[in-house]
């Protein structure tokens, strides 16, 4: 969950599972002249889309951390002392949840998506495999080493199937996984930055992706780029170089307006989430 100030009186509440559609638009629409559509498309759309699909077992019925309001996503157990839910390793037992069933729900469906999701779970724990320094290394952490030791055999065992399909082996390189797999952290990095400001210009997060953001593959073969982002206004953001097929891309993604206070009860608290004015946000991506 993004939480975000709406105004004087709410907040702005955006899931994690919509920030995830974010990122499956921005992989519908991802190449041009310059950059290659990812390949497999089908499955590269829904690995982002459903790439933090996990957080629907939390995000069904959140709960609160210890001054009463709803947490942001940043904290949940990464960053530790925000007391999302009771005890540190509730905690990291709710996250691992999230990339245990997520990835298993998007691996029945699409395996060469499980897996990509896969990677970007075991990522979320190991900076990214290499490719985003700026996240928390918890490799030393016991309860992520367990969880990175328990999905490295479902790893194996997905990639060995790509291999021997029909449909996936052509896609399933190290080289070919490896841009895949750095093409997916971009969807997720580009679509945090979008759902997690509101309006688009506001300033005050200091939490996740910045301006730029890279490695971005352009097409197998070139070299990597960065994309740079240069928000203009509270509805508009030109991207450089421009990656999607059509200019501007129009990007929606609901939120729900809650008051701005702490709870005492968390019963209390869901109510006001159930009940909460629905609002669409949309935000435009523009070539420079
Ligand atoms: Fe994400």
């Amino acid at each position: 969950m993004m939480v975000h100030r709406y105004d004087d009186l709410s907040l702005l509440l955006v899931l994690q599972i919509d920030h995830s559609r974010v990122a499956g638009l921005l992989a519908a629409h991802w190449g041009n002249s310059v950059f290659a559509e990812p390949r497999p498309y089908l499955s590269m759309v829904v690995a982002a889309q459903e790439h933090d699909c996990g957080w629907w077992n939390w995000e069904i019925s959140p709960t609160l951390n210890a001054e009463g309001y709803p947490p942001d996503y940043h904290g949940f157990w990464m960053a530790p002392g925000t007391g999302v839910i009771e005890g540190p390793e509730d905690r990291a037992r709710a996250w691992i949840s999230f990339y245990r069933d997520g990835v298993d729900r998007v691996r029945e469906q699409d395996p060469y998506a499980g897996l990509l999701v896969l990677m970007h779970g075991t990522g979320l724990l190991s900076q990214g495999h290499g490719v985003r320094p700026n996240l928390p290394d918890m490799r030393r952490d016991p309860i992520a080493r367990r969880f990175l030791d328990n999905r490295e055999p479902v790893r194996v065992k997905l990639l060995e199937e790509l291999r021997q399909s029909q449909e996936y082996r052509d896609f399933a390189s190290e080289e070919h996984l490896w841009m895949n797999f750095k093409l997916l952290e971009i969807y997720d990095q580009l679509a945090q930055f979008i759902s997690n400001r509101y309006p688009f210009n506001r300033t005050s997060r200091k939490t996740g992706p910045k301006n730029a953001i890279g490695p971005v593959p352009l097409a197998p073969g070139r070299d990597d780029t960065t994309l740079n982002i240069d928000v203009l206004d509270e509805k508009r953001a030109v991207i450089s170089p421009y990656p999607f097929d059509v200019d501007p891309l129009e990007v929606s993604f609901p939120a729900r307006v809650i008051p701005n206070r702490p709870y005492a009860k968390r019963e209390d608290f869901l109510r006001d989430f159930y009940k909460a004015e629905r609002v669409t946000v949309t935000y435009t991506l523009h070539s420079p």
